[in-house]
């Protein structure tokens, strides 16, 4: 059976039994939101309608905001007691240029734009946690509720950091939640130090010399030399990298040339580069940089690398990973914490290089063909939104009272 035809099928017995604190009629009112967002889904730092959305929710909660922080980011807050203490919780809420292939009623209706990483029930989860906080009087302090943009490779961290985030609310504590296809559903995996992976965008310009595909002599051909550089770059990381350290070098598109009968005048080839630890990144970037020199002198071309380096590797702080893991035992999750880091990257990076914090993975469910994040079959599991949200609110509360 096909999951299109049927796309509840696998999906697990509800976590909300195990949540209490959450209600059904909030689980429902979550999953109409989640819904809501999945169907209207909006790309990196263009989450004009998502942030409206959000504040409508908020406004509707009746918690305070501030918005326009660092592009469409929003922060709420709630202030309890008399406790000085304060935690930010933050969701991410855009979406990719990926074209949906779920046939669900609350499919995409923006044709090549899609909910693919599950954004759609990060943001949810947190409206959830703070309406539940809100109606929580077992705490004190300040929790500030981070609505994130342009997550997918856009900066959207960055932007809130150099808005004056950590100034303007400032919280010691910070944490977040990606959801996890293939890990079971509402279970909560927590790291002890990595979660995932930094890394960068590499682009290389070859520009040779353009000419007749019969008198190769007369040019310099950037295609040829195009080959040889991609298996020369294979051995950055299989060469160069301590075996017992992770990395991945992957070069993913090639364009160059328009005529068959002609020698281009020039080629791009770009990819991506990941790894789990910063000393790691010197020994890739260096031995790119040799491998273009030496293709370059070789076949007479000129070869320009460009990396855009991201944000940094994903690191739990230990205080903060016992916060999550007390958290996930408080809903009455199931925790993992043999689980492997991924080569995956997230911009939350970015808050825990200015605050301690624990990043988790909640399970999304069975993975099922086409349905991994970035899949044109993925959608977020409605059934998570309890242990989701009720995570949040515990970590929250767990950090507050930790102080
Ligand atoms: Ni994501």
């Amino acid at each position: 059976m096909r999951a299109t035809d049927n796309p509840l099928w696998w999906r697990q017995p509800t976590p909300c039994e195990r949540s209490p604190a959450l209600t059904p009629e909030l689980h429902q009112k979550l999953t109409a939101w989640r819904r809501h967002l999945h169907a209207h889904p909006e790309l990196s730092l263009q989450e004009k309608e998502t942030a409206a959305f959000v504040q409508d929710k908020l406004t509707e909660l009746g918690i305070p905001f501030e918005a326009g922080i660092g592009g469409h980011g929003i922060v709420a807050t709630l202030t309890r007691g008399h406790a000085r203490s304060r935690v930010g919780l933050r969701a991410d809420m855009d979406a990719l240029p990926i074209t949906e292939d779920t046939g669900l009623a609350y499919a995409s209706r923006t044709s090549g734009v899609m909910h693919a990483c599950g954004h759609d029930g990060h943001t949810a989860s947190l409206l959830g946690a703070a309406a539940l906080l809100a109606a929580d009087t077992s705490w004190s302090g300040t929790v500030d509720f981070i609505f994130q943009p342009a997550e997918e490779g856009f900066g959207g961290s960055r932007a809130m950091v150099a808005a004056g985030l950590f100034d303007r609310f400032p919280m010691e504590r910070v944490f977040g939640f990606h959801n996890w296809p293939g890990l079971a559903a509402g279970t909560i995996a927590v790291h002890d130090g990595v979660v995932m992976a930094s890394g960068g965008r590499i682009t290389i310009t070859i520009e040779g010399h353009a000419g007749h595909a019969g008198m190769p002599h007369l040019t310099r051909d950037p295609v040829m030399a195009a080959g040889h550089l991609i298996v020369a770059l294979q051995s950055v990381v299989s060469r160069g990298v301590d075996p017992l350290d992770t990395a991945v070098l992957s070069l993913c598109t090639i364009e160059g040339g328009t005529a068959p009968n002609q020698i281009a005048g020039r080629v791009t080839i770009r990819g991506t580069l990941r790894y789990h630890r910063e000393a790691v990144k010197h020994v890739i970037l260096d031995g790119i940089e040799r491998t273009c020199a030496g293709i370059a002198t070789s076949f007479g071309v000129k070869v320009t690398p460009e990396i855009v380096m991201g944000v940094g590797v994903v690191i739990n702080t230990p205080d903060e990973a016992a916060l999550a893991r007390i958290a996930a035992e408080k809903v009455k999750a199931e925790v993992r914490r043999d689980l492997a880091p991924s080569m995956a990257g997230e911009d939350f990076a970015h808050y825990l290089q200015q605050r301690p914090g624990a990043f988790v993975w909640i399970g999304n469910g069975e993975l099922r063909d086409g349905a991994e994040l970035h899949g044109p079959r993925y959608d977020f599991n409605d059934a998570i939104l309890p242990v989701a949200s009720s995570w949040m609110a515990e970590v929250a509360k767990a950090a507050l009272a930790s102080n």
